[in-house]
């Protein structure tokens, strides 16, 4: 056996799993959770690169149950292989990639190999062995700087992306649909995600960057704690209501559900072409908005000043989430105050994230 990773109770493992990629980081161990509720088995494919395995041992606590796990690259064929001969794997859903954007900008070259490739050698061992049932992390990035809000899955994408990460997802959900055309036997759920904040209800589990946070949740929740001493706040000549920027922010345990929604719908439906559901509220706030929600949350004041745009940033971008809400059956249910409760649970429990005291 090349890959010494697998450990020997992870094969042959009896009923039908999905395997989870990136199901150690941020977005993919919430969906866990939700996913074990819902009933489905799973199998965990991470390379670690920025996320811990500590993560993982939490979810098994949370759901009391032992998660089989693999360390891995999803660019490594034969582990691939290997995983898909030893189980039986029924779907896939995949969170596995690289996500700072303006690292992209730097290493692009690192980006496309790591997320498009990536995902290309995925797909090619699940048409290998005939397993056609995908789930994607998608971004709201893809439809670049729109001009009608808010943004309905039918509106144009690809334009006006300004960095390697953002036109990597497009990239990867046009290989989807191309994939589609020629085999219509794939059924195939895009998921654009706006932007996914807060914990699950524990403190257990939550957000944990590598170094200085580049989103701003975490960010505010780290000047809390006082690791960082003060948000700068990016812009504040944006044509919005206070002149910051605006997001559509999506509390990461009701992102997690949809996962489950996209699944049982490709299970149960058949598609004349890959699902793209938009994943957000329908609500835009600024950044503004969500430092005053903190400090109600959190009674805890946040230091900010307000520094130059960043490049690349959009003034304001929100979803229409009704396809989701129409074919899933999903809806957001936790508002700004859940999301802002819930990620200052995680933060001030676990002020050194997954690394403990
Ligand atoms: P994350 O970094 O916490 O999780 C991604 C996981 O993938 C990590 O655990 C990482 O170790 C793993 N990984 C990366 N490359 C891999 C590879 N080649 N092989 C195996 N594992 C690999 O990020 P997240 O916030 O949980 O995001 C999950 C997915 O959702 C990503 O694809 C991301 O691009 C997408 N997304 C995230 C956001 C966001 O704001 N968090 C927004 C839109 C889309
Ligand atoms: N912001 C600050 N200060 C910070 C960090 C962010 O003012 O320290 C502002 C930004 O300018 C923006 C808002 O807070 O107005 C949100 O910024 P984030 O970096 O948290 O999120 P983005 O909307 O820039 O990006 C997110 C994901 C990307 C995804 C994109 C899709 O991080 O992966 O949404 O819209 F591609």
């Amino acid at each position: 056996m090349k890959n010494n990773n697998i450990s020997s109770s992870l094969i042959s493992h009896p009923s039908s799993l999905i395997i989870v990629t990136g199901g150690a980081g941020y977005i993919g161990s919430h969906t866990l959770i939700e996913l074990d509720k819902a009933g489905f088995d799973f199998l965990v494919l991470d390379n670690l690169s920025n996320s811990s395995q500590e993560a993982i041992k939490r979810v098994e606590k949370i759901i009391n149950k032992k998660i089989p796990f693999v360390k891995g690259d999803i660019r490594d064929k034969e582990l691939l292989r290997e995983i898909f001969k030893e189980n039986r794997i029924d779907s896939v859903i995949h969170f596995a990639g690289l996500k700072a954007v303006g690292e992209s900008v730097q290493k692009p070259l690192v980006y496309y190999e790591n997320n498009v490739c990536g995902t290309n050698n995925l797909l090619e061992v699940m048409k290998e062995f005939g397993v056609k049932k995908f789930v994607f992390s998608s971004s709201a990035t893809v439809y670049g700087e729109p001009d009608k809000m808010p943004v309905t899955e039918d509106m144009q994408t690809g334009v006006g992306i300004t960095n390697s990460y953002g036109r990597s997802k497009y990239m990867i959900e046009e290989i989807l649909k191309d994939l589609f055309i020629s085999d219509n036997s794939w059924k195939i759920a895009i998921l654009r995600y706006f932007n996914p904040v807060g914990a699950h209800e524990s403190g257990m589990m939550g957000e944990d960057p590598e170094g200085i946070p580049n989103n701003l949740m975490p960010f505010i929740t780290q000047v809390a704690v006082g690791k960082l001493p003060k948000l700068r706040v990016f812009g504040g000549d944006y044509p919005t209501h206070d002149g910051t920027g605006v997001r559509d922010y999506i509390h990461v345990m009701d992102l997690a559900n949809a996962h489950v929604k996209a699944l049982e719908y490709i299970n149960n439906n058949d598609l004349n072409e890959p699902l793209i559901v938009n994943l957000g509220t329908g609500q835009g706030y600024s950044v503004l908005d969500m430092v005053k929600a903190f400090e109600r949350a959190s009674g805890v004041k946040i230091p900010y000043e307000i520094v130059d745009r960043r490049p690349g940033d959009i003034a304001k971008i929100y979803a229409n989430p009704n396809k989701a809400k129409e074919l899933l059956g999903w809806e957001a249910k936790r508002g700004i105050d859940e999301m802002c409760e819930s990620a200052w649970n995680w933060q001030s429990r676990n002020p050194r994230g997954y690394k403990g005291e």
